[in-house]
């Protein structure tokens, strides 16, 4: 049976990636956005593909979306933000916006969607999109870093508690061509993008092939691990 893979925010970036490269490799797709996007029914229609619209952080929205969906095998969590700001100037709304979408919405989707895959054939997968950020904290991110590191931890947790039926993995991408980097960008990202070991971000169809590999059959013995992507940023330091 062709396996069936939900991608939260997949509406753009790097949810997009994942979404286009399942297509291609003939996995079911359903789309996932917060609104349905222009760019969402662009989607839809190329990859002939289901869709679920929900904000993360409605429960009730969230229930009545996925009763909808009949089988999920893989969830992919990629929906996410970043509030990019000095620790001084973050204020309560801004911690409470970052957890509330990067933490408590990733882990209220997963509850929900854990009992369909229970009930489907076979392995079931999920990869959390967490950042390099969630590992090494940096000047501007302390918020959004923070809520990385949850979702990490969150990542061996969830492995352990669904073992052996569903993998859990977390992906530790880098800096990657995306809106979201766009709306960071400054003098100060561009010297980081510079120090990279492999001198450039990546790609967001990079960040899908790991994703893609993880969830494969080619994958049946890593869980609860964060794999980093980040062309060698991480331990450029010397
Ligand atoms: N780009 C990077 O450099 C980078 C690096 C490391 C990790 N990441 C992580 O990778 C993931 C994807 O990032 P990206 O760069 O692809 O971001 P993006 O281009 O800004 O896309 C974010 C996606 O998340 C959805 N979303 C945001 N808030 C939501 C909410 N409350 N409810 C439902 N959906 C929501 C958006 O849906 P709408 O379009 O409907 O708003 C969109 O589909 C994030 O978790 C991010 O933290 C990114």
């Amino acid at each position: 049976m062709t396996k069936k893979m939900l991608i939260t925010g997949s509406s753009r970036g790097i949810g997009e990636a994942i979404a286009r490269l399942a297509k291609v490799r003939g996995y079911d797709v359903i789309l996932h956005g917060r609104t349905l996007s222009p760019n969402l029914i662009k989607l839809v229609e190329e990859l002939e593909a289901e869709y679920v619209i929900f904000d993360v952080c409605k429960e009730e929205d969230v229930i009545q979306e996925i009763s909808r969906v009949d089988q999920i095998d893989i969830l992919i969590n990629s929906a996410g933000i970043n509030v990019s700001k000095p620790f001084e100037e973050l204020s309560d709304d801004d911690w409470r916006s970052i957890y509330d979408i990067n933490v408590f919405g990733l882990a209220n989707v997963t509850r929900h969607v854990v009992p369909v895959m229970r009930a489907s054939v076979g392995l079931g997968k999920i990869i959390n999109i967490a950042s390099i950020k969630g590992l090494y904290s940096s000047v501007g991110r302390v918020a959004y870093a923070s809520s990385k590191a949850a979702v990490i931890n969150l990542t061996t947790g969830l492995a352990k508690e669904l073992a052996p039926d569903i993998l859990v993995n977390a992906v530790a991408p880098g800096f990657t061509n995306t809106e979201m980097t766009k709306s960071t960008w400054s003098k100060r990202i561009k010297d980081q993008v510079e120090s990279i070991l492999l001198q450039r971000m990546a790609d967001p169809s990079e960040i899908a092939k790991l994703v893609l590999f993880l969830v494969s059959s080619e994958n049946e013995y890593i869980t609860g691990q964060a794999i980093v992507i980040d062309g060698g940023f991480s331990i450029k330091n010397d």
